[in-house]
């Protein structure tokens, strides 16, 4: 997902956009930019590749400014190039963009009948030349950028400054999240309020279809229509701090290491310790009139939700359908007006999860999201959202938003399970009970680090890894195969434990690890004779279950890592972190880029 910084400075904005472009790095880029408003003009340097490569070109090459944008670029039109990357300059203005605009080939054909040309393959250049064109036949910045916003198609955020302007920045939203900072004599645009922690945490969100002009004294917001309107000012949590590394190495490390913290502070906005009950704030529905509940993900995202499957139907009897949002929004799922949708999005801004909470909404469901970042636009378009207390999370590989995710969802589905009679109070606080152990028993886990480490140098020259478990296992099964593939590349499968026999057990010989997911619940002994029969045919297991597992079991693999004895509704939650634990080791191994993985973005907004 690209970003957007944007500086009205009274000192030099430089160091201001390169520190922005650093905290905008966790959202996958392979270009960056800056451009300022230079004696009379505009200036700007870009750059192929990280960051660093930009901060060469301004030690050959230097700029300076009192305002000024900046651009990371995952490429989706155009080759990821320096005369690709961000921002787009015309003789005019200099603009950086997020998402897509749709129509820019129409635009295009304007332009060129117009005498307009272009240097780039992207669609940004084309909106940058269109808001050129009407300042050439006269029109204000303003009135060029109200004009504009009617002809563009698509979604997309923008950020503006205009050759002999110096005292203004426009900024636009629709569909990609746009902020603005306000501070003590300067103002600031940034995609995110992690882009301007450190440079303000007073906050204002641009609403759909907004846009806004940016002096240094402040901003006026304007809606589709040309209308103004008043936003917020909101003071946001967020500082600096937040989003260094702390004493580790990488951001996904330090994020493994927060599960304890963030999943009580999760747990505690639900959990009643006295009561020993799960109390949620009025929701928008009743349990006892819903026909179906469906949940929609991504990723990582979706194992969560394949997971709350089993805790929905076994605690509180809901006819559970949980689908991909890349599927579930082209399939024509039939779906009786009433309904629950449940959407789950770490950036809460995922294309096709978005799309599909749409295709929800049309279709008559109540719309509840879990996100995790603040003013997202799923959260915007729900009718309740669930935010969890995960904190930044800068790791391309999610880990810390996942299992606050299923802290969420296991509160959730006692909400469900005790709303709708299924669960009399006394089970309500067994499973309570349960759920109050897991940040202590996460932090045992996190102990295990040196054990995991050494099970990661067995097996990181793998060419294929195979994950197995069953139950709530199998999407945590799911869940470690994707966390080693993301992060280390090497091909990893997760399978239901029972399906090896279907195919997979063709794949097993010496050279296949197999972690096998298996915690003392009613599977176990089931997933122990699938952990025999890969055995038997000389793979080398990897066995995570608790000490009478290990016990039982754990004897001829090629090693174990054990984890508490815990209930079995909670056992995902903790089974997340060695799985994780692992791919973060056979990554670093593999010298990876852990936190940005190639190819990868943290938030996919684009088809
Ligand atoms: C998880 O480690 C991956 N980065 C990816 O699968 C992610 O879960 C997916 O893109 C969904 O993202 P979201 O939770 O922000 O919607």
């Amino acid at each position: 997902m690209c970003g957007i910084i944007g500086v009205l400075g009274k000192k030099d904005v430089v160091p201001s956009l390169i520190g922005g472009l650093k905290r905008l790095e966790y959202r996958g880029y392979d270009s960056a930019g800056i451009a300022t408003l230079t004696a009379g003009g505009i200036d700007r340097r870009r750059a192929e590749g990280k960051l660093e490569n930009l901060e060469r070109v301004l030690e050959g090459n230097s700029l300076q400014g009192l305002a000024g944008i900046g651009h990371t670029r995952w490429a989706t039109h155009g080759v990821p190039n320096e005369v690709n990357a961000h921002p787009h300059m015309t003789k005019q203005i200099a603009l950086v963009h997020n998402g897509i605009i749709e129509n820019y080939r129409e635009l295009a054909d304007e332009l060129t009948a117009k005498g307009y040309t272009f240097e780039s393959e992207t669609d940004t250049e084309i909106a940058a030349q269109y808001i050129t064109s009407y300042i050439d036949d006269g029109k204000t910045p303003e009135e060029a950028m109200a004009a504009v916003l009617k002809h563009l198609h698509g979604a997309f955020s923008l950020a503006v400054i205009f050759k002999g302007h110096d005292n203004l920045m426009i900024g636009a939203r629709r569909g990609a999240p746009l902020a603005v900072g306000w501070g003590d004599g300067e103002m600031f645009l940034g995609s995110d309020a992690l882009a301007l922690a450190p440079l303000t945490v007073r906050i204002s969100y641009l609403e759909e279809d907004d846009w806004a002009v940016l002096t240094r004294d402040g901003a006026t917001f304007y809606d589709k229509d040309g209308k103004q309107v008043e936003r917020p000012i909101k003071q946001t949590q967020l500082s600096g701090a937040m989003i260094g590394k702390g004493n580790h190495r990488h951001f996904m490390m330090k994020e493994i290491a927060e599960q304890p913290a963030v999943m009580g502070e999760t747990l505690n906005a639900f959990f009643n310790p006295k009561s020993r009950t799960i109390t949620l704030p009025d929701l928008p529905f009743d349990w006892n009139d819903l026909p179906k509940m469906t949940i929609v993900a991504c990723g990582t995202s979706f194992y969560a939700g394949m997971i709350a499957k089993y805790w929905f139907e076994g605690i509180a009897d809901l006819n559970v359908e949980v689908d991909i949002a890349s599927e579930f929004r082209y399939r024509q799922m039939p779906l009786k007006k009433g309904g629950l949708a449940l959407f789950i999005s770490q950036s809460g801004e995922t294309a096709d999860t978005l799309a599909a909470l749409k295709y929800a909404k049309e279709h008559g469901q109540h719309i509840a999201s879990i996100v995790n970042v603040e003013e997202s636009s799923m959260g915007r378009e729900s009718d309740f959202v669930f935010h969890t207390q995960a904190g930044p999370e800068i790791g391309v590989a999610s880990t810390k938003a996942f299992t606050c995710q299923l802290v969420t969802l296991a509160c959730i589905a006692i909400d469900a399970g005790v709303k709708r009679g299924i669960i009399d109070h006394e089970e309500e606080a067994r499973l309570c009970a349960a759920l109050s152990e897991v940040p202590a028993r996460a932090a045992e886990i996190l102990d295990s680090d040196e054990n995991i480490k050494a099970l990661a140098e067995a097996i990181f020259e793998a060419r294929d890894v195979l994950y197995i478990g069953r139950g709530t296992g199998y999407p945590i099964a799911l869940e470690g195969a994707l966390k080693l593939k993301e992060i280390s590349y090497i091909h990893a499968e997760g399978y239901a434990a029972g399906e090896l026999k279907h195919g997979p057990i063709a794949l097993i010989d010496e050279l296949v690890p197999v972690i096998v997911v298996a915690p003392s619940d009613p599977y176990f002994e089931k997933t122990a004779s699938n952990m025999q029969e890969v055995m038997a045919r000389n793979a080398r297991v990897i066995f995570l279950s608790d000490a009478d597992g290990i016990k039982q079991l754990g004897g001829r693999a090629l090693g174990s890592i054990e984890l508490p004895k815990v209930d079995p509704f909670v056992a995902p939650i903790l089974y997340a972190i060695p799985v994780q634990i692992l791919a973060y080791h056979v990554a670093v191994l593999k010298g990876t880029d852990v936190d940005q993985p190639r190819n990868l973005a943290k938030s996919v907004t684009v088809e």
